[in-house]
């Protein structure tokens, strides 16, 4: 039995928290790639790395653990988790997608499931209504991000999960901006959830990795034969790198989400911005809903500046958050959904969803708040044309 109750302490001692046979207090680094064995099938546990490693396989329960699941996966890469969990599906099957899902989930699905016969359908899981009457027969799962990236919409994770169990539907939920310390989408009732483990999980911006993590066992099976035959596992570095990361994920993402409320209170007043999307401000899409199944508004957002302020000198004008990709790490980071995140999604499927092009996506990092806002406001004050 663990001697443990809260999530704070699951980060620290879940898993597999020690090695056994020495008494070190971090899981070693296992770098290897196979084991040796004792006779014609007398095997100690391990055969071959890409089957299981003991530094991965601590990563695996430890994430299975906190999300409160059966068994947990880890991949090379976020993208690499949601594939392997895609190719739970048949050929003829329709996947469901939120509105605004993570550019690369559109793309694995809109240029490469495309040729093995695996559809998509762009659904308005926001609305249950809507959802359910966009429901068709093949439709066989349905992917969720809540809140969605980049709009911050909020779904209703338990109606979704009960009206697409209703419908036969697998219910997949990207966990990556929440993480299980503020969202645990399984206990809303979800079948699998997805992470980029290489955001707020990892949290240094250090390493590029994907977690899965499935709520029976016959998922288990079928998702460890999946990863066992297409191969795209997370090594026993990076699996160090990230169990280290999930160490101290309270302690930043207390940190993290209170700059965040600080720094979209101040986008919210500011007379430059137009629009700001934070599903921890009170008159935010979904406030509600997001308030009863996760602790709090999380840490990214998005705003949108006035017609007469220039995007392009804004970004440049940055001097401590800086201008890049992906979201997590200890540094402040903005990005431009229309050229960088969401690119590969086409400008009018863009549009017709909300991604405008003068949309700003803001993970908060964890310096100073005050030299947070100095910087933003600044770099407002440039832009002005
Ligand atoms: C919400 C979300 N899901 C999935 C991914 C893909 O993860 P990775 O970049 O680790 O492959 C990302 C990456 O930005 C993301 O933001």
């Amino acid at each position: 039995m663990s001697s443990y109750q809260k999530i704070e302490s699951a980060l620290i001692h879940g898993g597999i928290s020690s090695d056994e046979r020495t008494g070190a207090v971090n899981v070693p680094i296992y770098q290897t790639s196979t084991y040796q064995q004792d006779g014609l099938g007398k095997m100690r546990g391990y055969e071959y790395s890409r089957t299981g490693n003991p530094t991965r396989e601590a990563l695996e329960k430890l994430i299975a653990e906190l999300e409160e699941g059966y068994a947990g996966f880890a991949f090379g890469s976020g993208m690499a988790a949601i594939t392997a969990v895609l190719s739970l599906l048949n050929s003829g099957d329709r996947v469901l997608i939120s509105s605004n899902v993570y550019g690369g989930t559109f793309r694995v699905l809109d240029k490469v499931f495309n040729h093995f016969g695996i559809t998509y359908t762009i659904a308005d899981t926001a609305d249950l209504v809507k959802y359910e009457s966009q429901i068709t027969g093949d439709a066989k799962a349905v992917i969720i991000e809540s809140p969605a990236n980049p709009l911050m919409t909020v779904t209703d994770i338990r109606g979704v999960a009960e009206i697409s169990h209703r419908h036969g539907l697998l219910v997949i939920v990207d966990n990556t901006f929440m993480t299980p310390y503020l969202q645990k989408p399984l206990t809303l009732g979800a079948d699998i959830v997805v992470h980029s483990a290489t955001k707020y999980l990892g949290g240094h911006s250090d390493v590029v990795a994907g977690l899965a993590v499935v709520n029976t066992k016959e998922l288990a099976g079928r998702l460890a034969f999946i990863q066992n035959s297409t191969g795209g596992v997370l090594g026993p570095f990076d699996s160090f790198l990230l169990i280290r990361g999930i160490k101290t994920l309270a302690v930043r993402m207390d940190r993290h989400v209170e700059n965040a409320q600080r720094a979209a209170e101040f986008l919210a007043h500011h007379p430059a911005v137009k629009t700001v999307y934070y599903p921890g401000l009170p008159d935010a899409q979904g406030y509600e809903i997001n308030k009863a199944q996760a602790k709090n508004g999380g840490v990214m957002i998005s705003f949108e500046l006035h017609e007469n302020y220039n995007i392009s000198v804004f970004f440049e004008s940055l001097r401590l958050v800086m201008l890049a990709e992906s979201l997590g790490g200890a540094e402040s980071l903005v990005c431009h959904p229309a050229t960088m995140t969401h690119a590969s999604i086409p400008a009018d499927i863009r549009r017709q969803v909300g991604i405008t092009d003068g949309l700003i996506r803001l993970s908060v990092g964890i310096e100073h708040i005050t030299d947070i806002l100095a910087d933003l406001e600044q770099a407002i004050a440039a832009a002005k044309q």
